[in-house]
């Protein structure tokens, strides 16, 4: 049996984080350049078992001795059960990715994506965009606790998103040359852990949270039409003001705070944190396609990787 392999995209969210998870709308987006890939091959040193290796995370031997409760058990248990297999068949499965795992770039996602695509293939049995969505968002929850569901979406369909919790997701188009920035502070952070303490939060006082939350959909919404419009400055300084909402919440951190300054003092029309927040990644809207002053000065403040992520008009990205 010949191997089969199976790449996944990471995400970016432009719009949107945290807020998403409680029903508000965001929009995200693919970045191609990045990639996390599953291949299944027959196991040639265990004909009975079925074994995994993710150098990343330091990971090498049998599924079975993986925690039942982590992503990889997981998304093998739900394709095997999705396609009716009850005997585990004689795998290996090995992920390799060319991006940080916990830096709010999606790898648990583009992980579930990923393997479920792979396995499924491998075994004769390719799903739906449909069912790998489906089966990616079981895999979040058991992860996660209580995902929104934006990151399996995004990256299953491989599009730029609107997305609202429990919807089926809006494709989106720009209606300009968005040039994006995305520079990583290199401090990794769980998402379940900053979705968590919020939720913590938000139950002991609903109504500042949820102020910001509230405002954080307005900005989603207005972030739309610029972005369908083409307008980039307007999309700026809408990331900007998401950003100040994120911050008040707690999401930022002194590493992030510096990486966004250094890109607006660079002359960003906008930054934010992405993702989970209190670390990882944050992104920048450069003004033109030349993103390199704004580069320079992220590498200058500190950022361990800068990446552009252009998102354009004529649909590629
Ligand atoms: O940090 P990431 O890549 O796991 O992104 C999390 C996005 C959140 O909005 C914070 C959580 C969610 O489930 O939507």
């Amino acid at each position: 049996m010949p191997a089969i392999a199976s790449k996944a995209p990471a995400k970016l969210i432009l719009l949107g984080e945290h807020a998403v998870v409680y029903g508000h709308p965001a929009i995200a987006v693919p970045i191609q350049s990045l990639w996390l890939k599953a291949t299944c091959q027959a196991n040639i040193r265990q004909p009975r078992g079925f074994t995994v290796s993710v150098p990343q995370l330091a990971l090498e031997g049998n599924l079975s001795d993986i925690p039942e409760t982590h992503p990889l058990q997981t998304a093998v248990a739900l394709t095997l059960r999705r396609l009716g297999i009850r005997e585990i068949p004689s795998v290996h499965l090995h992920i390799q990715a060319n991006f940080p795992f916990s830096a709010g770039l999606g790898s648990s996602a583009s992980m579930a994506v990923s393997v479920v695509r792979a396995l499924s293939d491998f075994l004769g049995h390719p799903l739906e965009v449909e069912t790998v969505n489906a089966l990616a968002y079981q895999v979040e929850v058991s992860a996660h606790g209580t995902p929104s569901g934006i990151d399996n979406t995004v990256i299953s369909y491989n599009h730029p998103i609107w997305f609202v919790k429990g919807q089926f997701p809006t494709q989106l188009g720009a209606g300009a040359d968005f040039h994006f920035v995305i520079a990583d502070t290199g401090i990794k952070k769980s998402t379940a852990s900053t979705v968590g303490d919020l939720a913590e939060r938000r139950a002991a006082s609903p109504e500042e949270i949820n102020l910001h939350y509230d405002a954080i959909a307005k900005i989603a919404t207005r972030g739309l039409v610029a972005f369908e419009f083409g307008e980039l400055e307007e999309f700026g300084e809408l990331m900007t003001e998401n950003q100040t909402h994120l911050s008040e919440l707690g999401l930022s951190c002194p590493e992030l705070d510096t990486l966004i300054e250094a890109s607006l003092h660079a002359g960003a029309l906008g930054a934010k944190l992405t993702g989970g927040g209190r670390g990882g990644f944050m992104v920048a809207l450069a003004p033109t396609a030349d993103t390199l002053v704004i580069s320079e000065a992220l590498m200058d403040a500190g950022a361990k990787q800068v990446i552009d992520v252009p998102i354009l008009e004529d649909g590629s990205y």
